[in-house]
């Protein structure tokens, strides 16, 4: 499949790769290959054969720095979201562990060091002149981190220029308290930002998910990621992401090409780490973005997005705050058809099922809607093309005074083959400018009491529960939705 970064991603391989290091290098890759067979035994042993077909399919990958990473931890996966105040689910409906009670927990096991990437902070109503005592929870957040250097746990905070939140004190009331806060210039160094929602605790337990650390993400916005406990092989290399910001927290920082060896990584799309995950053999990865941030063996988020669509046989489920087929903020304006073509060729050619699921709230800018609408429109009740779009929306009711809430902020995909979790709307720059990561997990569940374990199927249930849910509208019935920019006029209805 033809990559929008091969060029770029060729001129890097090349780069690194030069005929003097090859030599020394065939030797550590013989070694590293056989190494890499011997622990891989026990893991294919208990996993069921459709692994080994799997790495089958991509054993000719010419990667030469890659042994195939193998992990014999035990991991575990939790999902977690969150619930927006005040939204009435059918009764028998099922949730993630609340966002607050996984962070809560994170903070809680962690004894040595903590590592935070995110866009801003801003975890109480007064940084935005709100009073709601909905950011209890973010306050008592706030507080943990804040009692971490008490415990003699070591945080760092990597932080974006450009942010949002100018009058948040949350960094200076933790720095006072002993975190180190690196603010990362990606308005100088990518005309993007930091958007990236990591956390590393003590080099073995991660979270990844669509959540700023915001008071809102805990109780007004609705957010979905994944904790990870007990898996050190991926939180190294998550580590080496939050590394590559926190390496450029200085004022005259430039990005490195290519980035020096400690931040390759040979966990991948080619080679995904095996490991068990909650009982169940996996192969996982955690892709990029933007591309000049992916040192050699950094699969990128959009090709991992564009990766997992092309595989797909059966469906594919998204769920997105924005999709734009275009850039959002670089000017001018440009068409960006990459996951826009994509879909449609799925679609058309494979005959996969699409559902894309799109938030709409106050503040969403309607020029999305007629985007949404011509995808719909491929859309055959009876026919061969099945590509449906509706929309999400977060009722508003009483809460009408807290700013840049109510909306469904997760970034999820899930096909027949994998299931995928991003911190990235769906639009040009968000890949090509602004810092993200995306999880890549796929599992071969060989008893049925495990396929109900699997994120896939979590996933799945999530995007079910979501899609048949109350809050969720066809483009056809957008009339009557105050809370949504979509709303028609009289008279547009019949559009
Ligand atoms: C939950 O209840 C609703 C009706 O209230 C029903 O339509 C739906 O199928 C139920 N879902 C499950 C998973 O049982
Ligand atoms: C930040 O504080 C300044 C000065 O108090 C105020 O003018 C501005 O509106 C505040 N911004 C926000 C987003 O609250
Ligand atoms: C933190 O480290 C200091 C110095 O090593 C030690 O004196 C103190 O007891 C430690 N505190 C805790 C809570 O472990
Ligand atoms: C991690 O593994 C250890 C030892 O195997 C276990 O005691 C602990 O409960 C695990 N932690 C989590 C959060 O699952
Ligand atoms: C920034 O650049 C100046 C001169 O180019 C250099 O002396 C200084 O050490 C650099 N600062 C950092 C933090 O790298
Ligand atoms: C806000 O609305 C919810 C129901 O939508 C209600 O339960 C709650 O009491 C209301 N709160 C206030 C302060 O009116
Ligand atoms: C996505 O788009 C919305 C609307 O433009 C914006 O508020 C939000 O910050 C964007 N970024 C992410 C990653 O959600
Ligand atoms: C992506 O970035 C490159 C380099 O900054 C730029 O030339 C290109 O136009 C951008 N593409 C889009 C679709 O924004």
């Amino acid at each position: 499949m033809s990559s929008p970064y091969k060029a770029l991603h060729d001129n890097y391989i090349a780069n690194r790769w030069s005929v003097g290091k090859l030599a020394p290098l065939a030797l550590t890759v013989g070694c590293l290959i056989a190494l890499g067979f011997l622990l891989s035994i026990p893991l294919l042993e208990r996993s069921t054969t459709k692994v080994n077909q799997g790495l089958g399919d991509h054993e000719d990958i010419k990667m030469e720095g890659n042994a195939r990473p193998v992990s014999e931890e035990q991991c575990r996966l939790v999902l977690t979201e969150s619930i927006p105040i005040h939204m009435k689910y059918d009764a028998n409906a099922t949730f993630g562990t609340p966002l607050y009670e996984a962070w809560k927990d994170l903070l809680a096991v962690a004894t040595e060091e903590v590592d935070v990437s995110s866009y801003y902070w801003t975890f109480t109503g007064d940084d935005i002149k709100v009073k709601s005592s909905t950011d209890l929870p973010g306050r008592d957040i706030l507080k943990l981190f804040g009692d971490l250097p008490l415990r003699n746990v070591s945080v760092r905070v990597a932080t974006s220029i450009p942010s949002v939140a100018s009058n948040s004190t949350d960094l200076k009331v933790l720095q006072k308290k002993g975190v180190d806060v690196k603010k990362v210039n990606f308005g100088h160094l990518t005309n993007g930002i930091l958007h990236t929602k990591i956390w590393i605790i003590d080099m073995k337990h991660i979270y990844i998910g669509s959540a700023n650390m915001d008071w809102r993400s805990l109780t007004q916005v609705k957010e979905l990621g994944v904790v990870i406990y007990n898996c050190s092989q991926l939180a190294e290399d998550v580590h080496k992401i939050f590394q590559s910001y926190w390496a450029l927290g200085h004022h005259n920082a430039t990005i490195p090409d290519p980035w020096p060896s400690d931040f390759d990584t040979t966990i991948n799309r080619e080679h995904p780490l095996l490991v068990n995950l909650n009982g169940i053999a996996s192969r996982i990865y955690i892709s990029g973005s933007p591309p000049s941030f992916c040192p050699a063996g950094r699969t990128k988020d959009l090709d991992a997005i564009l990766y997992a669509i092309e595989e797909a046989e059966q469906f594919i489920d998204v769920a997105v705050m924005e999709y734009f087929p275009t850039s959002r903020y670089k000017r001018p304006r440009m068409y960006w058809p990459a996951i826009e073509d994509a879909l449609k060729r799925s679609a058309f050619e494979h005959h996969v099922s699409i559902r894309l699921l799109i938030s709409c709230g106050q503040n969403t800018d309607p020029a999305m809607l007629p985007f949404l609408r011509s995808l719909n429109a491929l859309h055959q009740s009876a026919g061969s093309i099945s590509i449906e779009v509706k929309v999400f929306i977060v009722p508003v009711g009483n809460q009408s005074s807290i700013p840049y809430s109510r909306v469904n902020h997760n970034k999820f995909m899930v096909t027949d083959k994998v299931a995928y979790i991003g911190t990235s709307n769906w639009s040009a720059d968000y890949f090509n400018t602004t810092a993200g990561v995306g999880l890549v997990v796929q599992q071969d569940a060989n008893h049925p009491s495990l396929v109900e374990q699997t994120l896939q199927k979590q996933l799945r249930g999530v995007f079910e529960r979501d899609w048949h849910s109350q809050f969720t509208v066809a483009l056809s019935d957008l009339g009557h939705h105050p809370d949504c920019t979509f709303a028609e006029r009289r008279g547009d209805a019949a559009l």
